[in-house]
């Protein structure tokens, strides 16, 4: 292990940008498609693994919504979410904050009760097992209508105990945060913290509407901010939260190479960014690999990579005192990482 991936390791962290669905991994994919009797347009993991080739952001929505008609039951529910979190626990992740995408399941027929049983007994059980906490957040689908949006926040309302927030999903161009200002009103007023995916593949004027308009406690991505410098002052002004994704923007050629992440920048413009695996099923590394292998392309120091780590407890949705106690075990672990180095 080089020194770099051993301080990664080493580094408590907290994941604040992963679908789910998106952790479906093509060995468990044949697996539930097997044991659900259903067709997938794939006869072995290794042809699944090659038709992961990405032009934007659309190409991958096309293959991640059909992966997804696997998952059936309770049982599965549970055996994707519990997958994730076994991964992350390995690399010392102790507090995660995951989107689902209700809609991609309830529009096949899917109880929105059996979703949520099977992704919340897993949650449990990691905070039993481990002390990995978590939070949930339901995802609205843009590419779909506001009465589609407000038919999911009324399934959802039963729930609220096991429900931490609502974001905002899907194909980003040409469904700004606009369309879901009301959606987002309502979902503020049942006391839900707000997100939204803006400036991924969208402009900065969408992250000014998310903002403005709904009223977001963070940014998911937020890469095309860095276009508007009214925009990069404010974030930095707010310390609002992005949750970055440096794989996923590779891979879905929001970048050309990982040497042009703009992740230091990001930091040396005084924003409080964070590192994130957002699909990690497909955009190939879960989050420590993110971190090291960024950190390689760009050049983050060791102090830009605890600045991450220590970002990504600030932007949660833990309470303050929550996130002192992270933050105090991220300055420990970085002395026993100096001691034995
Ligand atoms: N759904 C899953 N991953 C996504 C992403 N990176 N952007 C928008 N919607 C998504
Ligand atoms: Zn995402």
């Amino acid at each position: 292990m080089t020194d770099l991936a051993r301080l990664v390791q080493a580094l408590p962290k907290a994941e604040l940008h992963l679908h789910l669905e998106g952790s479906l991994e093509p060995e468990l994919m044949f697996e539930l498609a097997r044991r659900n009797g259903i067709e997938i347009p794939y006869d072995s993991v290794e042809a699944i693994r090659a038709a992961y080739d990405f032009s934007n952001l659309q190409d991958f929505l096309d293959i991640y919504y059909v992966g997804m008609n696997v998952l059936v039951t309770e049982a599965d529910f549970f055996d994707l979410t519990w997958a994730y979190l076994s991964r992350v626990h390995a690399e010392n992740v102790r507090h995660v904050e995951l989107f689902f995408d209700p809609q991609g399941h309830t529009d096949r027929g899917i109880a929105f009760g059996t979703v949520l049983d099977g992704i919340s007994r897993a949650l449990a059980k990691a905070e039993t097992e481990w002390g990995l906490t978590s939070r949930l957040i339901l995802c609205f689908l843009r590419h779909l209508s506001e009465e589609a949006a407000f038919e999911t926040l009324d399934m959802a309302k039963p729930h609220l105990d096991r429900i931490h927030g609502v974001g905002l999903d899907s194909s980003e161009l040409g469904h700004p945060p606009s369309k879901f200002q009301r959606v987002f009103d309502t979902a503020g007023a049942l006391g839900l913290k707000r997100v939204a995916h803006a400036g991924e593949e969208g402009p900065p004027s969408y992250v000014h509407e998310a903002l403005d308009l709904l009223k977001v406690d963070r940014i998911d991505h937020g890469n095309r901010a860095l276009e508007d410098g009214t925009l990069v002052a404010r974030l930095g002004r707010e310390q609002m939260a992005l949750t970055v994704c440096p794989f996923s923007n590779l891979r879905l050629c929001v970048i050309d190479r990982l040497e042009d992440h703009p992740l230091k920048r990001m930091l040396s413009l005084g924003l409080r960014a964070t590192v994130n695996s957002d699909d990690p099923a497909y955009f190939g590394g879960y989050l420590n690999d993110n971190y090291i292998r960024t950190a390689e392309a760009i050049g983050l120091t060791a102090d830009e990579i605890i600045e991450l780590a220590k970002n990504s407890f600030r932007g949660s949705f833990l309470p303050e005192d929550k996130i002192e106690a992270h933050l105090a075990a991220i300055d420990e672990a970085v002395r026993d990482v100096m001691v034995a180095s």
